[in-house]
């Protein structure tokens, strides 16, 4: 990245001495207008990182610059970020036009360009024509709504959002989604967005950082996160998943984009292709293989397949989701509905898949053939953790 807008470096956050640090080295940068969602579990660190770019809290080390420009020791007030909360923090007692002139007021701008300001903002976020009206009287996505108009309003260096959609119902948090992606993109503004719902930053960033204990596990596109996993973690958290151990027996030639396709030898289940990095042969790693792309057939297929019985069958209209059991494996597979019926309890289905759609995921422990190798996928991500 040239420029980036933003840079983290080995920024460490310890809230004592003796304890485990809540954010651990963590280095990234953003890219001006781009909207990076930092994503993961409950108490891996995404507000604590949040809240020291924000300047609300001192690091322990490591610096944050922005353009260019060493931040680390200056003032929350001289910043210039804009802020939206999971609880709006609106004012309760100013009505909606003067929550979001406040920025304004406390930057002292004349109040002729405050008005212009506000109802630009208000504009932004398609609430012109309640800038009269009493916060209290305002739902929680409005709201949200005037938060986030008044973080904009002062034009920001960066928009930093923490979980703002976590207070909202089901329903209306997927239209504050797009609102909220939509306002950010016309704005163009570089913002931070943190979230623990992987929904949400799949739909909504350019790029995430899959954040787990502190540190970053992956960096990415959406897309790269979701079909590149480069360790357990992130296989797990994004999206559904079945994971086999494997050994990577033989490069079997060039795949798409750099890749190779290898021949795998699935833990108990026979050999399979798959694809991954350069160099991984002679390795045991985890393959993933998410659920829509395993191919699940009430008939043997001719390839290689796996012999499953069928112990969950959920019916969603467009497609089943199936629960099996193959050779003491839980595996989860999804297949789209027929008119002629759906499958039974009980019943035996054959799972397969193309190679491009199994990945070898590079984090797992390599360990060389010949050596002991852990019999299950769990033990391979127990030291995936170690
Ligand atoms: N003020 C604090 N004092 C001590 N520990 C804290 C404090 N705030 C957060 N932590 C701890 O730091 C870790 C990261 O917290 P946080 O950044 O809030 O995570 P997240 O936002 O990802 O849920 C957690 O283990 C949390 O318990
Ligand atoms: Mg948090």
């Amino acid at each position: 990245m040239n420029n980036p807008k933003l840079s983290i470096v080995d920024l460490t956050k310890r809230y004592a001495p003796g304890l485990d640090p809540a954010v651990d080295c963590l280095s990234m940068s953003v890219e001006e207008g781009h909207l990076v969602a930092l994503l993961g579990p409950s108490g891996c660190g995404k507000t604590t990182t949040l809240r020291m770019v924000a300047g609300l809290m001192d690091p322990t080390s490591g610096s944050i610059m922005v353009d260019g420009k060493d931040i680390t020791q200056t003032p929350v007030h001289k910043r210039g970020m804009g802020m939206v909360f999971q609880s709006y923090a609106l004012f309760p007692h100013m009505d909606v036009a003067q929550n979001v002139a406040f920025g304004l007021q406390m930057r002292k701008v004349g109040s002729k360009e405050q008005n212009r300001r506000v109802v630009e903002a208000l504009d932004l976020v398609k609430l012109g024509h309640l800038a009269g009206r009493q916060v209290k009287e305002l739902s929680g996505g409005q709201q949200q709504r005037i938060a986030i108009a008044r973080a904009l309003v002062v034009e920001p260096t960066l928009l930093l959002l923490d979980e703002p959609l976590s207070n909202l119902d089901a329903k209306l948090r997927e239209n504050m989604r797009t609102e909220i992606r939509s306002i950010q993109q016309r704005t163009g503004a570089t913002t931070l967005f943190v979230t623990h719902d992987q929904d949400e930053a799949l739909d909504m960033a350019d790029r995430i950082a899959v954040m787990n204990g502190g540190i970053i596990e992956q960096y990415g596109a959406p897309a790269e996160v979701y079909e590149r996993p480069q360790t357990h973690f992130v296989a797990d958290f994004i999206g559904q998943a079945n994971f086999f151990a494997s050994a990577v027996v033989a490069d079997d030639g060039a795949a798409a984009d750099g890749e190779r396709s290898y021949v795998v030898d699935v833990d108990g289940f026979g050999r399979f292709g798959a694809v991954g990095a350069a160099g991984l042969a002679g390795s045991t790693h985890e393959i993933v293989v998410r659920p829509h792309r395993l191919k699940t057939s009430l008939q043997q297929p001719a390839g290689p397949f796996i012999e499953g019985v069928i112990e969950r069958v959920s019916y969603t209209g467009d497609s089943l989701s199936l629960g099996l059991r193959a050779g003491g494996k839980e595996l989860l597979s999804q297949m789209p509905t027929a008119s002629s019926g759906i499958p039974r309890l009980g019943q035996t289905a054959y799972l397969s898949w193309d190679p491009a759609d199994a990945f070898i995921i590079p984090g797992t422990a390599g360990i060389p053939h010949g050596t002991e190798r852990p019999a299950t996928a769990d033990a391979l991500a127990a030291q995936d953790v170690a």
